[in-house]
């Protein structure tokens, strides 16, 4: 299989899809919106998104099956795509230009290959296993802070599982008064992309899909980053707990979220 190839075609299928967003965009309007759950928001330009998205994969690697967020699809093979459409439908469906197309390839438990695109910045951030991370063409790096003091936090505030509220609460409250300061982005996929590129220094939400940490993941990974769920183990893909951040500060960031989330 070339990887390189592959990972080339995932790219143009995460702009094709973006194009498609941004050109809907501009005539988009509030009651096209459907409500999935609490808060969790949807429309026809996410759906159409994903199809687009699932035929082109189709035809890339045809052999691998999906594990995509709005359902178009859903089968289980040794290769599958983790497929986000649209990451940041609320920022979307408000007007608030910050949302991105999010692919990763699974295989036997371990993201491959990944592409997050920012629509509005025109930022294509992609990683494959062993060959780094770029943005743009530009390989990209995690920063090298080395204290909480002097990083800046990204996360996503709790949408509509508040079991963890209290403990996530607390936690800000500490990162807020300890650090430069505390980002939310509103995309799972993105936040990830600018830890990869030192833009922020660590991240941690509680409660996000497979779908949303997939590609961002890989990119981390490949940019000299760390990723691990509270307890500072393994399970962040499916385990609904994903913290990450530089090598320098994964100690420090750690020890803080375990003491917040009482781990
Ligand atoms: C959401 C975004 C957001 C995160 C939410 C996710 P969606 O994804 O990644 O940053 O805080 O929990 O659900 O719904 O826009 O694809
Ligand atoms: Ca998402
Ligand atoms: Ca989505």
């Amino acid at each position: 299989m070339n990887f390189e190839i592959i990972l080339e075609q995932t790219i143009i299928t995460a702009k094709k899809a973006g194009k498609f967003i941004k050109q809907e965009q501009k005539n988009f309007i509030y009651n096209q919106v459907e409500i999935k759950g609490l808060n969790d928001l949807v429309s026809y330009v996410d759906k159409t998104s994903e199809k687009m998205i699932v035929e082109e994969l189709n035809k890339i690697m045809p052999e691998a099956g999906f594990l995509v967020e709005e359902n178009s699809i859903s089968e289980s093979k040794n290769y599958n795509w983790i497929v986000d459409p649209l990451d940041g439908t609320t920022n979307y469906v408000h007007g608030i230009p910050c949302y991105s197309v999010s692919i990763g390839l699974e295989c036997k438990g371990e993201i491959i290959l990944g592409v997050v695109y920012e629509i509005n910045r025109d930022e294509c951030f992609y990683a494959s296993k062993g060959k780094g991370s770029f943005l743009n063409g530009e390989k990209i790096q995690v920063s090298d802070r080395k204290n909480l003091s002097e990083s800046l936090i990204a996360t996503g505030f709790p949408i509509n599982n508040f079991s963890r509220l209290k403990n996530y609460l607390e936690a800000l409250e500490y990162f807020i008064k300890n650090t430069h300061g505390v980002r939310r982005i509103g995309s799972a996929a993105t936040d990830l992309c600018y830890l990869a590129c030192g833009r922020v220094d660590a991240f941690f939400e509680y409660n996000l899909n497979p779908w949303d940490i997939a590609a961002g993941a890989i990119i981390v990974k490949e940019a000299g980053g760390s990723i691990y769920d509270f307890s500072g183990g393994e399970n962040w893909l499916f385990g609904k707990e994903i913290s990450c951040s530089n090598r320098l500060l994964k100690e420090e960031f750690n020890l803080v979220i375990k003491k917040y989330f009482k781990i």
